[in-house]
């Protein structure tokens, strides 16, 4: 077997590969490198841990066959619009993984300390032991229900009863009361050994209690968010983890998750001009279907002949795609009408909002895997200065993140979300099925505006249309 010291000096250079890694993730461009190098680093790490003396490999075989196989088939076979949940359901294999490993460890010092192998439980290592245990346990519930809400398995709206958040605020804190209990060191003399063990599966219950609790009183629209956090808890219970088996490479690997996780938590919340308490506390979606200004005048709608007239005389268009595009699996004849605009003396872009579709950077990687160059991506802050010059904005299964109401109408829910004013364009296309909401159950007045034409259809039908229109040209 490899010495200790060796270990440790694989560990800090997979450390240093997951930090390279993950900051090339930050560019469209050195994203699929940084993955690799992550992937490489993580290889490293396994490597290391596998050539440590005294393991049973049966069992370390029958958990990478049973979870390899699992992860390979789930990667293979989820369609592009059941992502959220499938990273929903990861990041709660990860907490549960955590509150296993801390019961595991528990449960054998404590049958140490009763066999007289070991004399006491370090502080330190219970309150590990406890922390893993509670965050991975409500990462774990958390995580199902927030799978639940997405698959419409379990109702989208916030389920509140009264007096919730009272409730979850004693459950913390009591829990928080028993961690610190349950972290006195006991020894074989201590009579109060016996009850830590019932103290512990009290606070794996009320753990998982509050993951349940804590997700089910936030409305569908929100669980992107939610998802983003539960996966920084995760690498949180990791990390806790890391520190009751004394592995660096998870402590170090659990940081960087949790870290990452919060930041990318923050993001999502400043593209909606929302805190992450109101996310989490208002409800939001309990209430807001069909608030705010009645939606006013006739929707005027289009034919795709109409349309393609149009753009075959436009000098500048911008596509905006939303969450439709992706249930349509529209974007390769996007980018395929994107192709013949140009070709036509069209100048293109594809403006990108931050929460556009259902998960972050959701369209970013539907057009990527059209090969639409990078370079014709925009972001709404470059986007709505030169949106009034622009000729056709064509908005391609987007909603929320075009609606009007959050930048006009104070009583609207979303108001104050920073949105891609599609409404300001000369001409505006809105392709979608109906007339219906978009996630956040509101109406839209976009579609009654003066300059907007509304193409009704699957999107990837009526784009399919318009190109057909150019190839007949
Ligand atoms: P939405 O507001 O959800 O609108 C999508 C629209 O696509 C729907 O109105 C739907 O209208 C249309 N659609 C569905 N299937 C279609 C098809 N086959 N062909 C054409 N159109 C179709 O999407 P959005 O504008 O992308 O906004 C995203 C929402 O998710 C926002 O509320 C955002 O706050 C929320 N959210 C996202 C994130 C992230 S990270 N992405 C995070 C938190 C919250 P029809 O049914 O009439 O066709």
């Amino acid at each position: 077997m490899i010495s200790p010291f060796l270990i440790d000096m694989a560990y800090i250079v997979a450390a240093v590969l997951f930090v390279f890694g993950l900051k090339m993730l930050s560019k469209a461009d050195t994203a699929r490198r940084g993955n690799q190098i992550s992937a490489l680093g993580m290889l490293i790490a396994l490597v290391a841990t596998l050539l440590y003396g005294g393991l049973d490999y049966t069992y370390i075989l029958a958990g990478l066959v049973i979870g390899g196989g699992v992860g390979l088939i789930g990667a293979k076979t989820v369609a592009m619009t059941g992502m959220p949940e499938m990273v929903a359901l990861f990041n709660g294999t990860g907490g549960v993984a955590s509150l296993l490993v801390g019961w595991a460890e528990f449960h054998q010092s404590s049958t140490d300390i009763a066999a007289g192998t070991l004399t006491a439980f370090s502080s330190f290592t219970l309150f590990s032991i406890f922390l893993a245990s509670v965050i991975g346990g409500l990462t774990f519930t958390g995580s199902v229900v927030a799978w639940g809400k997405l698959s419409g398995k379990l109702p989208g709206r916030p389920l509140l009863f009264p007096g919730q958040q009272i409730f979850n605020v004693l459950l913390l804190a009591g829990v928080l009361a028993a961690g610190i209990a349950f972290s006195l060191v006991g020894d074989a003399a201590d009579p109060l050994m016996m009850a830590k063990y019932d103290l512990y599966l009290v606070i794996v219950v009320i753990g998982l209690i509050l993951g349940v609790l804590a997700v089910i009183g936030i409305g569908g629209a929100d669980m992107p968010v939610v998802i983003a956090l539960l996966n920084s808890y995760s690498g949180l219970a990791a990390c806790a983890t890391g520190f009751i088996i004394v592995n660096k490479v998870l402590i170090v690997s659990g940081a960087l998750v949790g870290a990452s996780g919060l930041i990318l938590t923050g993001i999502m919340c400043k593209a909606m001009n929302r805190s992450l308490a109101n996310v989490l506390f208002s409800g939001f979606g309990s209430t807001s279907s069909g608030a705010g200004k009645k939606n006013e005048g006739e929707a005027r709608v289009i034919t795709a002949e109409d349309a393609y007239l149009v753009l075959e005389a436009a000098g500048s268009v911008v596509f905006v795609p939303g969450y439709g595009m992706a249930v349509a699996q529209a974007q390769h004849a996007v980018r395929e009408l994107g192709d013949m605009l140009e070709e036509n003396g069209c100048e293109v872009k594809y403006a990108i909002h931050p929460v556009a579709g259902r998960m972050p950077g959701h369209m970013n990687v539907l057009l990527a895997e059209a090969n639409v160059p990078y370079e014709q991506l925009v972001e709404p802050d470059d986007v709505n200065p030169i949106i009034e010059t622009v000729d056709v904005c064509m908005v391609i299964g987007a909603n929320d993140v075009v609606n009007p109401a959050a930048r006009e109408d104070e009583d609207s829910p979303i108001y104050g979300m920073p949105i891609i004013d599609a409404d300001l364009a000369r001409t505006t296309f809105v392709l979608k099925r109906s007339l219906g909401a978009g996630y956040a159950g509101i109406g839209n007045p976009l579609f009654f505006r003066d300059n907007t034409r509304m193409l009704l259809g699957d999107a990837k039908d009526s784009v399919s249309t318009l190109v057909a229109e150019f190839k007949q040209d």
